[in-house]
């Protein structure tokens, strides 16, 4: 879908053509002296646009607009929750009938957040998901206009928001096709396909490179799979080569089976989204391409399957990681953190100013913190600082959890160096303890994005989340605003 950006007052406004119009309208709007200013005026003096965001007047071939459709919804303050709520609520009420060109407009001048909330909500509702459909529905909408009499001074984080949502799309798309679709390899083209953009590069390793790496605990979790595993490593170089790169992991099992310590058999097609953090890292390289912000930036994504075949690793056996630290994988399936800690040994070259990582790691996390915020844990209190408030500022929010020692007890085993296990209680946060050992060499964060990265039920699908958090966090290092 295209966006597009303009400085128009409600006289500009109802002369665009298009099929719907949207017309946003704060608490505080003063009316003009135009036909649509007074027509809202009216509407708002019955009462029907008031305080609680979401109330809607729905118009059919009205003469103050130059659209069949015109939509006059209240968005209270005009904040970006208010105005995220606002648009949903407006598109779902024409889904049948958006035809090709929106105009969403600000009836007063616009706040930055609130223009970023609108072109994400606008995306987000009309997106439609097509891949393997013998009758795609693709989305209807094509071009978007953004009206506001200040448009001027919002074209940033207009700019910010639509290269956020290529990144969301992007990461979407990768998340929701099934495992036979989107296969280590399958990811391995799709961060080719994106070395075709500005600054962007990408290098692919496969089975042999990564076993002369000694990568020996991503290579246990791949060795039950008959899919050949990817190691892969995209830069983005916007900056002098001696500016040293942020580096994102991303955990990439396509499939996650649990391996020997199987799951149960409901809901297993969501372990399809196990690849969320690594389709997160391409999304964010896309984001990158068009934004080209003046930093580097590295993406390693190791990917393979999880599954069960007779070379399988097995509870008790004990493997050998790329840092040279021994593991004991009591449970197969804690593999997320398997094919992490090589990833992050691996990270150590680059002489990164941080890493984080990206995963959708523990069903504790699900547990702790649902669906609204991303476990975050950092090892580094300016790292964690400033992925938190990117996710305020981007609203894909995120929330700090602990990282005591006392928490990496259970982790101790008679066999080996570490455990990939440890009891039920805090799985979150003794899997993050897991990751740290392998993370001493910089400052580290590791966001935990199983409640995040999908929704389950009517609404199944990916969220792109946490693109949008990276994304901001990224463009903070560039030091743009
Ligand atoms: N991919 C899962 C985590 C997960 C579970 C994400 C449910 C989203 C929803 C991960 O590989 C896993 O299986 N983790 C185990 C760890 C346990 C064996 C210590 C878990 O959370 O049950
Ligand atoms: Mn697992
Ligand atoms: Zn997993």
């Amino acid at each position: 879908m295209n966006f597009e950006l303009k400085p128009l007052t409600l006289v500009g406004v109802a002369n665009e053509k298009c099929d719907v119009l949207v017309l946003l309208v704060q608490q505080d709007f003063k009316p003009g002296k135009d036909d649509l200013s007074l027509l809202v005026a009216q509407a708002v003096k019955a009462g029907d646009l008031g305080a609680n965001s979401g109330q809607m007047v729905s118009l059919y071939r009205a003469s103050q607009a130059n659209a069949p459709r015109l939509l006059l919804v209240g968005v209270g303050d005009g904040k970006a929750k208010q105005v995220r709520t606002a648009v949903v609520s407006a598109l779902g009420s024409v889904k049948a009938s958006l035809g090709k060109k929106l105009v969403l407009a600000f009836a007063s001048a616009a706040q930055e957040d609130a223009v970023r909330a609108a072109v994400l909500a606008v995306a987000d509702a009309t997106y439609s998901y097509t891949h393997a459909k013998s009758k795609p529905e693709p989305r209807t909408v094509q071009r978007c206009l953004l009206a506001a009499s200040n448009a001027s001074e919002l074209s940033a984080s207009f700019d910010r928001a639509v290269a956020t949502v290529l990144g969301i799309e992007l990461a979407k798309e990768w998340a929701n096709r099934p495992a036979n679709h989107a296969t280590p390899t399958h990811l391995g083209l799709a961060a080719q396909a994106l070395a075709k953009m500005p600054k962007v590069s990408c290098e692919l390793l496969g089975p042999k490179e990564v076993a002369k790496l000694g990568m020996g605990s991503f290579m246990a979790v791949a060795q039950g799979s008959d899919e050949p595993l990817r190691f892969i490593v995209l830069r983005y170089s916007g900056a002098a080569k001696t500016k040293a790169p942020t580096v994102l992991v991303g955990k990439g099992i396509t499939f996650d089976s649990g391996g020997i310590s199987i799951k149960p058999a409901a809901e297993m097609d969501e372990m399809k989204f196990d690849m969320s953090g690594a389709a997160s890292v391409l999304g964010v390289f896309r984001s990158l391409a068009h934004l080209q912000p003046a930093i580097n930036v590295v993406g390693l994504i190791p990917a393979c399957e999880n599954l069960i075949n007779g070379r399988a690793v097995k509870p008790g056996d004990v493997v050998t990681s790329m840092s040279g630290q021994t593991i004991e994988i009591l449970n197969t399936d804690a593999e997320g953190r398997l094919v992490l800690c090589d990833a992050l040994s691996y990270a150590e070259r680059f002489k990164p100013a941080a890493v984080v990582d990206i995963a959708t790691l523990t069903g504790a996390c699900v547990v702790a913190l649902g669906s609204v915020r991303s476990g975050l844990f950092a090892s580094n209190d300016m790292l964690g600082n400033a992925l938190m408030s990117a996710g305020e500022r981007s609203a894909d929010l995120a929330w700090r959890m602990p990282l005591d020692d006392d928490y990496a007890e259970g982790l101790k085993t008679n066999f080996a160096d570490v455990a990939n296990v440890a009891g039920r209680m805090g799985g979150a946060i003794t899997a993050a303890k897991f990751l740290q050992r392998f993370a001493s060499k910089y400052p580290w964060a590791h966001l935990d994005i199983a409640g995040t990265a999908w929704k389950s039920g009517a609404a199944k699908g990916a969220t792109g989340r946490p693109v949008g958090l990276l994304v901001e966090y990224l463009m903070d290092q560039a030091g743009t605003k």
